[in-house]
Formats: C-alpha cells, sequence, structure tokens
C-alpha cells in the first residue's frame, strides 16, 4: 500500500493481533516501567503537559498500559484508561488507588480500534506509544475520532521508523522481532495517518535523540 504524499511503501508488517498483544503484554507488565516505561518518561511527560494545557476535561487515554501518565493529568481533567491487556491495567488501578488520583474516573479493559463509548464523550483522546502496537492503526485513529467530539483534539506519540541512514538499518533489522517485543520499530507515519491528516498533522520531535514524535490533531 502506498499514498499520494508518499514514495515509501508502507511495509508488510509481522502479524501482531490482539492475542499476541496481551500476551506480550503479560510478559512486559511487571518490568515495563523500569525499561521502555523510564525511556519514554520524558516524552509522556511534555504530552500529558500538552493535554493540560488544552480546554475540554474529558480525556480518553488509549492504551494506558500501567499508568505512568495518570498522576500527571491536572486534578481539572476526568480521564478514562483502556488497554486490552488485564495484568498492565492491573498496575493502573493499583497506582490509582496507592495515589488517590481523583482526575481518574474509570480504568476499563477494552480494544482501542472498537470501543464500547458513544459518538463525542471525549475532548480529548491520546494514544502514547500505542499506534505501533495496534494490529490496524487506522481504524485506532477512526474509532479515536468518532469518540471525540468535531473541535476537540488527537494527540499520538510514537516511535516512527527513520526516512534512511543507520536507524531505518536497525529498524528494518528489529521487525521480524515484532511480536516478541510487542510493538513495530519499523512503523511507518503513513500507517497511520492518510496524506491529508500528515498535512495538517503538527509533528513534534520528542527526546531521547528526537526518537518519538508528537502528534496533534484537531478533530
Ligand atoms: C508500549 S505500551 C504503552 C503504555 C502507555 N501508553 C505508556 O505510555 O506507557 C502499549 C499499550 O497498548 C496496549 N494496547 C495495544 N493494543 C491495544 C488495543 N487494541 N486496545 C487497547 N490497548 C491496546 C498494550 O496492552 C499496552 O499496554
Amino acid at each position: 500500500m502506498s499514498d499520494a504524499l508518499s514514495t515509501r511503501p508502507i511495509a508488510p508488517r509481522a502479524a501482531l493481533d490482539a492475542d499476541a498483544v496481551r500476551a506480550a503484554y503479560r510478559r512486559w507488565a511487571r518490568i515495563y516501567d523500569a525499561s521502555f516505561g523510564s525511556i519514554t518518561a520524558r516524552a509522556r511527560r511534555k504530552t500529558v503537559a500538552e493535554i493540560n494545557r488544552l480546554p475540554g476535561e474529558r480525556v480518553l487515554e488509549v492504551g494506558v498500559g500501567t499508568g505512568l501518565s495518570l498522576p500527571r493529568y491536572a486534578p481539572g481533567k476526568r480521564v478514562t484508561g483502556i488497554d486490552l491487556s488485564g495484568e498492565m491495567l492491573a498496575q493502573a488501578r493499583a497506582r490509582t488507588a496507592a495515589l488517590r488520583l481523583g482526575q481518574v474516573d474509570a480504568l476499563l479493559e477494552m480494544d482501542a480500534e472498537a470501543t464500547n463509548f458513544a459518538d463525542a464523550s471525549f475532548d480529548i483522546a491520546v494514544a502514547m506509544f500505542v499506534a505501533s502496537v495496534v494490529p490496524h492503526p487506522r481504524r485506532l485513529l477512526a474509532e479515536m475520532r468518532r469518540v471525540v467530539r468535531p473541535g476537540g483534539t488527537l494527540l499520538f506519540i510514537n516511535h516512527f521508523a527513520a526516512e534512511g541512514g543507520p536507524r531505518w538499518w536497525v529498524e528494518r533489522a528489529l521487525a521480524p522481532a515484532s511480536r516478541a517485543l510487542g510493538w513495530h520499530p519499523d512503523f511507518l507515519i503513513e500507517a497511520l495517518l492518510g496524506p491529508e491528516d500528515r498535512a495538517r498533522a503538527e509533528p513534534r520531535a520528542m527526546s531521547p535523540f528526537g526518537l518519538f514524535t508528537l502528534i496533534r490533531l484537531p478533530n
């Protein structure tokens, strides 16, 4: 598959279905915070700070994981977190209880590609390090769009594959390990955003080393 603004083919990706995601994050849950969770801490902090500055209080966080972001939401926000992994959610629930996080409305086991929420239930939806994990990124985008009110905001923070150079080769080499890793190192931005969305997205590189990109899309 390719599209008009891109000359890069959207590479075939190793299968990562819902069962593979659950299996991967069952393994990750206990070590997540000290490993991937800590590498991504700065980018997560900046993303939530951006959300706190946005108008509207109803926030949906898809793929909330162990809930590392939850203590950072302003008390005025009302956050619903969803995740496919019961083990990751258990950690998020424990964190919410231990820190008595009043801004957390609910933590639910649910598929972010097909949620139970009514249209326009939220002002903001955010996916932090989730787009390269879900089986169908464009379905994730469509579902986030549906549950956010017109005029609301969608945010994604993710690692996207490099355009070339040594990093691209490393990402390609790691791609066959996608199932074990639980995410796609060679994930292309084109797999998430079509040409129109890429044209109006406001991408910003985030540390460490610009490895992550924050994308903000008006709904
Ligand atoms: C790399 S972790 C990111 C966790 C968290 N957002 C963070 O910033 O630390 C990816 C999370 O997405 C969840 N996930 C993957 N596919 C999902 C889906 N279709 N619906 C809901 N959650 C999903 C995984 O279970 C995992 O907890």
